[in-house]
């Protein structure tokens, strides 16, 4: 008989008190066993949602989380071992560029992605339309690719966290994602247990992303670089934008399209200024002193793509494949594009089959959204907004309601002045890309 009850624990958070290090312990060992029921699990992650958590409370939930499953031995990697995690955004197809990027730099980056649920893409849907390439690998598949190759982005192992796996389907039906200590916990337990030396964080700020303002997102970052720091783990956060997508591309197979631009040397400006900005922060992590704009120009990195591509049994020389239906949106009036909502974009291309509804829905490979303007861009009555791509025409009409929502033609140039966000083709007109740095 234990001395804990769940009923207790939960009792206790409710009421407001901070769960001793026993008792997190207990529920967190006896929920990933079964003995503590989804129900009461809904209710601790409820009233830890509205309590809030100590950053003690949180560091040893983290614990127990890694403590649920093995953490991945890289000793064997003798390179540097350096990870970036993006709390997800639309368009944000950073991974694909930066992992073969870093590691052509010199760097080992052991990046365990996941799929999309929602309006958010996952790094595993986009390659997975890369054809031939496999996203499961065993764990001495994964520290063998590592170190002959130095870029490795796979699905997490089933042994590596198995309490978030659990608990993070739970939260994801129960309303209880949203709470700081939970994700937070969340994200670094899989990262501390794969056992990278270093991490770099892009927490995303805006309509697109899960926070939606400056001040929470400047929490969350906070919160997860102490848990990084308290496990030995050099950690760097980045605050950056994500109320307009990323880059002029959401889906997948179209993503994949626009990172081998960056890779080759060109690609949207944003993308390009992001990749670089996370390289740097990686390598300087890392310990690594090199310069990963030249790697972009040189074609190292590239060549680090077609390698890492390889290694999972993917053909980089491949055609990527392509929607059987393109439709467009086009300008009601002239005028400037104000503005474009990341969230409306990115619920248009999940409409479109870019991304799933349950778990265990098939993506569209070919489904997306390609911008063809960006804020600030001169429009007249006409010209293509947009172009919405699906394999099922029955997906159009959500989709382009959606879309058309988050598209806004106004009649003169935007308030904010001149872009920072400039791409190859177009100016941009929204805030800065990258809002702060958290060390
Ligand atoms: N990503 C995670 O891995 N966990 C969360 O809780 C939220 C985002």
């Amino acid at each position: 008989m234990s001395e804990f009850a769940a009923v207790d624990v939960i009792r206790a958070k409710r009421d407001g008190h901070a769960l001793s290090d026993a008792q997190i312990d207990w529920v967190v060992d006896a929920y990933t066993k079964g003995v503590v029921a989804d129900e009461q699990m809904s209710a601790l992650a409820m009233a830890i949602l509205l309590r809030g958590m100590t950053p003690g409370e949180i560091a040893r939930w983290t614990a127990a989380m890694i403590a649920s499953g093995e953490r991945l031995d890289l000793s064997a990697v003798s390179r540097p071992t350096v990870d970036k995690h993006s709390t997800g955004g639309v368009g944000d197809k950073i991974t694909l560029p930066l992992t073969p990027l870093v590691a052509a730099c010199g760097a080992a980056v052991p990046q365990l992605s996941g799929r999309g649920l929602g309006h958010t893409g996952g790094t595993l849907d986009k390659l997975e339309s890369v054809p031939g390439w496999r996203a499961t690998l065993s764990n001495d598949e994964f520290v063998s690719q590592l170190r002959d190759v130095g870029a490795v982005i796979c699905a997490a192992g089933e042994g590596l966290a198995p309490a978030d796996r659990k608990l993070y389907a739970l939260r994801d039906v129960t309303g209880t994602v949203e709470a700081i200590p939970l994700i937070a916990s969340s994200i670094m337990s899989k990262k501390i247990a794969e056992g990278t030396g270093a991490l770099v964080l892009d927490v995303k700020v805006g309509t697109g992303a899960f926070m939606k303002d400056e001040d929470t997102a400047r929490e969350l970052a906070r919160t997860m670089v102490e848990l990084g720091k308290a496990h030995g783990v050099r950690t760097v956060a980045l605050l950056t934008d994500m109320n307009t997508p990323l880059g002029l591309t959401v889906g997948n197979a179209v993503e994949v399209e626009e990172s081998l631009e960056v890779l080759a040397g060109g690609g949207p400006a944003d993308v390009v200024e992001l990749t670089l900005a996370l390289a740097r922060e990686m390598l300087e992590a890392a310990g690594i002193d090199a310069d990963p704009a030249k790697a972009l120009a040189s074609g190292a990195a590239m060549d680090s793509w077609k390698a890492m591509i390889r290694a999972q049994g993917g053909d980089p020389g491949a055609a990527l494949p392509t929607a059987r239906e393109t439709e467009v949106l086009r300008a009601e009036r002239d005028g400037v594009v104000a503005s474009i909502d990341a969230l409306g974009v990115g619920l248009a291309a999940w409409r479109l089959g870019a991304g799933r509804a349950r778990k265990e829905d098939p993506v569209g490979f070919g489904a997306g959204v390609v911008l063809k303007v960006r804020p600030g861009d001169a429009v007249r009555a006409g010209d293509v907004l947009l172009e919405l791509r699906t394999d099922d025409p029955e997906r159009i009409p959500a989709a382009r309601a959606d879309a058309a929502g988050a598209v806004h033609v106004g009649p003169d140039a935007p308030a904010h002045g001149p872009s920072d966000r400039p791409t190859a083709t177009h100016e941009r007109t929204e805030g800065p890309l990258l809002i702060d740095r958290i060390a």
